[in-house]
């Protein structure tokens, strides 16, 4: 349920703060393509502040809002632990970001408050009219990420394109080159698009040498090219609004890095070609799809067994989390 709120700011539309239209065919040409910052207002806006993100967090379906503290350190890419959020209000659940160390994604905005399915509506819209390469564009969900002040996001890539709005605090970000094997390896994108493994990739700091990096301000809306792996320090408490999508170009490289896990290296190929252009690539994301409709591949993972959780938000404990006696599954991961 959304609460009505009065002030004008609050009932303008959210895509009035995008500031797309300020930046230039070049700008969005590099949209999803090249490591960019560019500015926007969205933070500005009433829907953003802390009353109404305490309002979505108490309003929206309590499987939405997923929660997890990390050691912060950069290099401790295994230690996220799921929180249980379920038991706290949301302003308890703000407070517990303000003070404790928690990374929490509010998912799918855009099936909550159609305000945000306008946003993306009109944002997608603005960005193909004005040159960005965008083809076969689908699937575009909106979540909203609040990070503690020493929150890490630890090195990982995403397998769908996003873009960060950020619209709240500072926050350091390192973006590295896209499907290079130095930075992760080719078994691993595999064994991440199959959902054998999550996200996150083994970190070292001499990693940071191929690197580009820059600190990020509230009005800093940033994108960088597809599965670019990624790594995020907080100086300060984080909020950003996340938009992502999937193209044709997303789909293809979905359906090869699957091709290459569930079949070629399954026919003896150990070294698979991740080209995405030409025949050989046509013809094998094509097998890939009809094998797929039969033998629905999913790999052998022991992910789900991490799913349920001793620990929970609690703002009186020290951190913000409680150590229960038994172990439970939060909304978030039934
Ligand atoms: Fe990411």
């Amino acid at each position: 349920m959304i609460t009505n709120n009065t002030s004008s700011n609050f009932n303008k539309s959210l895509s009035d703060n995008l500031s797309i239209d300020e930046w230039g065919a070049e700008l969005c040409g590099k949209f999803n393509k090249e490591f960019t910052v560019a500015p926007h207002k969205l933070h500005e806006h009433e829907k953003f502040s802390r009353a109404s993100i305490i309002d979505l967090l108490d309003n929206i379906p309590k499987d939405r809002i997923q929660c997890y503290t990390m050691i912060a350190d950069a290099t401790k890419t295994n230690s996220v632990a799921a929180v249980n959020p379920d038991k706290v209000s949301g302003a308890e659940l703000y407070a517990a970001v303000e003070s404790g160390l928690f990374w929490v994604n509010v998912k799918r905005l855009q099936k909550f408050d159609p305000a945000f399915q306008q946003l993306l509506d009109e944002m997608f819209g603005e960005l193909v009219e004005r040159g960005a390469s965008l083809n076969g564009l689908h699937e575009i969900t909106s979540d909203l990420i609040l990070t503690s002040p020493g929150a890490h996001t630890h090195y990982h890539f995403d397998r769908e394109p996003n873009s960060l709005w950020h619209l709240h605090g500072s926050k350091k970000l390192w973006v590295y080159p896209s499907m290079d094997f130095h930075y992760a390896s080719q078994h691993h994108i595999e064994a991440v698009y199959a959902g054998k493994t999550s996200e996150y990739l083994p970190y070292n700091e001499t990693l940071d040498q191929g690197s580009q990096s820059c600190t990020l301000n509230a009005g800093d809306a940033v994108w960088w090219e597809t599965t670019s792996p990624h790594r995020v320090e907080n100086n300060e408490m984080c909020i950003s609004l996340n938009c992502a999508f999937k193209t044709r170009a997303s789909t293809k490289r979905w359906n090869i890095q699957r091709a290459n896990y569930f079949m070629m290296r399954k026919m003896g190929n150990q070294n698979p070609s991740i080209s995405e252009e030409g025949t050989a690539a046509n013809v094998k994301e094509i097998a890939y799809r009809v094998s797929n409709r039969f033998l629905n591949y999913k790999a052998n993972s022991n992910l789900r067994a991490g799913l349920a959780t001793s620990l929970a938000v609690d703002v009186s404990k020290p951190n913000c989390i409680a150590e229960l006696a038994t172990m439970g599954r939060p909304a978030f991961l039934k």
